[in-house]
């Protein structure tokens, strides 16, 4: 179960992301490397974190022309990730163009709406009126189902209902995970990770709770308790 727990290495360079790694131990098998470390480092760090044995979700939310996404796709499959995020709102032909080219090895999620995009920002986006974010998830969710994708990244505020549009066997990956003695309650749409298992996630992404935490592996071990308690819809 502990692969459920993707600890996300938002660092500036990969010493500083893999001193956490080193901190956390082996009780942490899964690391999200995003653009920020990608962009420091680039495919080193993608071998580095296999060198010690973790899977890498590369975390790039690729969004350009089919051509295009299915190179990266297939360049991030010969890297050895095991997950990579290409936007849902590419559209229905560079899904497909990215779900042809990814080997099997690697597992495609579509990022359905940002967190940090809510009503009024979809509404600019869109140029059409927006009642509901989580519905716009759920949308984006069907597209990247039909495409044939392995799972999607959304809200664990919207994870049932995506669940739901997903069927069992996807992924429904979820970050936003606060700790559940967090002061800070749902403000931003974050949930407890037991929250989001509850509503169908399969995985979770946490970040700063465990990496700035003055003790990540203690950080680590509260949240794999949790998820050791959840429920399991993969
Ligand atoms: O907030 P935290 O450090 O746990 O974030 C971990 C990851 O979750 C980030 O790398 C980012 O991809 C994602 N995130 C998000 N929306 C937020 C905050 C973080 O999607 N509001």
């Amino acid at each position: 179960m502990k692969d459920r727990i993707i600890v996300a290495l938002d660092a500036p360079d990969g010493a500083a992301a893999l001193a956490v790694v080193d901190r956390i131990g082996p009780a942490c098998g899964f690391y999200k490397v995003g653009l920020e470390l990608f962009t420091a480092e680039g495919p080193g760090v993608v071998e580095a974190l296999g060198a010690r044995g973790k899977r890498v979700f590369l975390d790039l939310k690729l969004h350009d022309i089919p051509n295009q996404v299915a190179g990266a796709v297939a360049r991030a499959g010969e890297l050895g990730a095991t997950l990579l995020t290409v936007h849902a709102m590419g559209g229905r032909d560079m899904l497909a163009a990215a779900r042809d080219a990814a080997p099997g090895s690697l597992t495609l999620l579509g990022v359905t709406v940002l967190t940090s995009l809510d009503g009024p920002g979809l509404e600019a986006l869109f140029g059409r009126r927006v009642a509901d974010a989580g519905a716009e998830a759920d949308r984006l969710a069907r597209l990247v189902r039909e495409a044939g994708l392995g799972g999607v990244v959304c809200s664990a505020a919207e994870a049932a209902r995506v669940r739901e549009t997903m069927g069992r066997g996807a992924l429904v990956v979820t970050p936003g995970i606060r700790p559940a003695d967090d002061p800070i309650q749902d403000q931003r749409r974050v949930r407890t990770a037991s929250e989001a298992f509850a509503a169908g996630a399969s995985h979770i992404v946490v970040g700063r709770p465990v990496t700035q935490a003055g003790d990540p592996a203690a950080a680590f071990a509260r949240f794999a308790a949790e998820a050791r308690e959840a429920r399991d819809d993969r």
